[in-house]
């Protein structure tokens, strides 16, 4: 595995990054009735939504394929359990919810983040959800925007700067988001620097496949507060 979310982009994504996991959190916890109880979360992070379900009373289970993400999460939210495995190999348990929250599906760092694996994951979450769970994640779609003030971003906290730019490939199909992060060290900066490739999911594909696995779909443009941007959507899927 190559490493991806490396320590200061996990926690940089932990300390300024968190507002759809909290947004999904809420929205968790009004969707689910009184008896489920059971939540899996791919694609975990550092365990920021684990650590409000928990709060919560859900009893959760985290699993993400950045070591240093998983270890964040494991010191952050003791009380729930986290794994170190891409959500394409891992065999999930019978549970009540399941959360992909934050473009999970996307990434690329595992080569098998493709449609025809990403319908064997969706085949395999639908097995083992009881009966009425929950499928709650999002994406991006080949509408997300690359131009303007997007292409080309600074960003910048009081301990760390971080200059990101995105790029479409020729297909519109694979987006490229190329980060360049300055994390304060004592009076020094420390530069580290991440390529993120995401695939990007037609709407309608991914709505297809779950409605051929029998899921019921409903289509979010929020988790909450903060609307998502043109081109990510958020799918809630009923067993
Ligand atoms: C944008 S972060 C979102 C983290 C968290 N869900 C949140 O909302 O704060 C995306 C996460 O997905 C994880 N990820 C990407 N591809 C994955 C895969 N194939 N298997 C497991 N985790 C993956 C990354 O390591 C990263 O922690």
């Amino acid at each position: 595995m190559s490493s991806f979310y490396q320590s200061d982009l996990a926690r940089v994504h932990d300390q300024d990054f968190s507002s759809l996991a909290r947004d999904a959190a809420y929205l968790i916890k009004k969707m689910a009735t009184s008896d489920q109880k059971t939540v899996l979360d791919l694609g975990s992070g550092s365990g920021t939504l684990a650590g409000l379900l928990a709060a919560y009373g859900f009893d959760v289970t985290g699993v993400d394929y950045s070591p240093d993400m998983v270890e964040l999460a494991q010191k952050k939210v003791p009380e729930a359990s986290f794994i170190r495995s891409s959500i394409f190999d891992y065999e999930p348990p019978p549970c009540d919810i399941i959360s992909m929250i934050g473009e999970v599906i996307c990434y690329l760092f595992d080569h098998k983040s493709d449609e025809q694996h990403l319908g064997t994951l969706f085949q395999k979450l639908y097995s083992t959800l009881n009966p009425d769970g929950l499928l709650i994640f999002d994406f991006l779609t080949p509408d997300v925007a690359t131009e303007g003030h997007l292409a080309r971003r600074i960003i910048e906290r009081a301990n760390w700067s971080m200059f990101v730019t995105l790029d479409k490939d020729a297909s519109g199909e694979i987006l490229t988001r190329d980060i360049t992060l300055f994390y304060k060290v004592e009076e020094l900066y420390r530069r580290s620097q991440e390529i993120h490739r995401q695939r990007l999911y037609k709407k309608a594909t991914l709505q297809g496949i779950l409605e051929d696995i029998g899921f019921q779909i409903e289509l979010l443009d929020s988790y909450g507060d903060e609307p998502f941007r043109t081109g990510h959507v958020g799918i809630v899927a009923r067993k």
